[in-house]
């Protein structure tokens, strides 16, 4: 029954049947994927415009990520932490190096490096800042970190949010991009950390005023308050350097010149892994770090041979094949022929991103169906992208892109806007 072939119609009436219902799909049933492409059941062929929400940076089965895989898979998989084994010592080395700092805790889910770091925070705050068990993480409106209790306790999205409570305290929830809620937000005391994305993904790619992170980095330095990035969707080349928080950098591959920011606690996923399988990680020096001691937080999947292998398979495609290099170079193309598209159209009324991050804002209203529609048009014309709130449409390709992919890909989607009829 399994090895039968299905139609995808009979497929998406199997996940409808015995899946839970908490997924919406755009209806393409996929089989297969190569670089920036990827093959639904009846053969037809589609540009990947979302990566699996930039999990897929380094493209589809990218064959060093894929030989990784196979190669440790056929010696050691899984010894849980309760003995070390031989790829866990060089990945702490290699992925700490990478990102410059002391330490690693390795995790599989980009939200369960958001609650390690949150962990992190509180036990921190309790050992070295000296706050008693009332610590507060603020957080920004419009956040998405994922959808586990502590989470959406920091969230406002309904969807996420309405049915689940109670919900977990210690967290404050201030304007994002709003350095006045942020001061206001310091004066309290008993602020142990300040978690934000550097752009926000799910919010539909809204990208903070440029100085923003900057300050509210120098602004919670200066209140002993730990700056936290979540930069599972952003980081990893995607928005055209090695992580958003680099701020404007012109490196060429890895990283030459100085970050903008140092976050204090680093939260990565997704592309850390090449999309191949959940591999995360929270990055923190030692003052930091070793707050967590042994028994405080684990995973018996954490920080596995074949996850140790991936990531370092992973990071070091980015790097060779300089991947942030080439989002920043496309992402600029990329919004030229948007930004001319929203000139010819009334169907756009904005266009916004950084690197390989974009999204296009379509004039209806958040409940509409506009965006869906446009959505299943360009299926229908091989581009696969899924809206996010409603009326926007989030562009992410795999960062293997080359230029002229990516303009067939903009006339894909140019095509599909101007012809497109409510
Ligand atoms: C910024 C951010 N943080 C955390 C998460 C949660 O990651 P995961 O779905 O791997 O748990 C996501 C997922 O989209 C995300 O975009």
């Amino acid at each position: 029954m399994i090895s039968a072939q299905l139609s995808s119609e009979e497929l998406i009436h199997l996940e409808d049947k015995y899946g839970a219902h908490n997924y919406h799909p755009l209806p393409a049933v996929l089989t297969k994927g190569e670089g920036v492409y990827v093959w639904d059941v009846e053969g037809k062929k589609y540009f990947d415009f979302l990566s699996a929400y930039s999990a897929v940076n380094q493209g589809h089965c990218h064959p060093r990520i894929i030989s990784a895989l196979t190669q440790q898979a056929s010696e050691l998989t899984l010894t849980s932490r309760a003995f070390y084994n031989d790829m866990l010592g060089k990945y702490e080395q290699y992925i700490t190096d990478y990102f410059k700092y002391d330490k690693v805790l390795p995790i599989n889910t980009g939200v369960e490096a958001v609650e390690t770091a949150m962990k992190l925070c509180r036990k921190w705050a309790y050992e070295k800042k000296g706050l008693s068990e009332d610590a507060v993480i603020v957080f920004a409106s419009g956040n998405f970190h994922g959808r586990t209790l502590a989470v959406i306790s920091a969230s406002q999205d309904p969807d996420s949010r309405v049915g689940f409570g109670p919900y977990m305290p210690g967290i404050e929830i201030i304007d994002y991009n709003n350095l006045d809620a942020l001061a206001k937000a310091l004066e309290n005391k008993n602020v142990a950390g300040f978690l934000v994305e550097p752009i926000q993904g799910e919010a539909g790619v809204v990208v903070p005023d440029a100085g923003y992170l900057k300050k509210a980095s120098e602004m919670c330095k200066e209140k002993n308050v730990l700056f936290i990035a979540d930069e599972v969707q952003t980081g990893i080349a995607r928005t055209g350097t090695l992580l958003a928080t680099c701020g404007n950098c012109n490196c060429a591959s890895h990283c030459e010149n100085k970050p903008e920011i140092k976050p204090d606690i680093l939260i990565l996923g997704k592309a850390l892994s090449g999309g191949v399988f959940p591999v995360s990680a929270v990055l923190a020096d030692d003052d930091i770090m070793l707050c967590i001691k042994p028994g405080e937080h684990g995973s018996t999947f954490g920080g596995n041979p074949l996850a140790c292998a991936v990531a370092i398979a992973a990071l070091e495609v980015v790097k060779d094949e300089e991947l942030a290099l080439n989002a920043r170079k496309l992402g600029v193309i990329f919004r030229e022929r948007m930004t001319e598209l929203k000139d010819k159209s009334d169907l756009v009324t904005l266009v916004r991103g950084r690197g390989l991050l974009n999204a296009i804002v379509i004039n209806d209203t958040e409940d509409s169906k506009t965006a869906w529609n446009i959505c299943m048009s360009l299926r229908d014309n091989g581009l696969l992208a899924k809206p996010t709130h409603g009326n926007i449409i989030r562009f992410a390709p795999p960062l293997v892109m080359s230029e002229e992919q990516l303009h067939a890909c903009c006339d894909i989607i140019e095509k599909t806007i101007l012809e497109f009829k409510k």
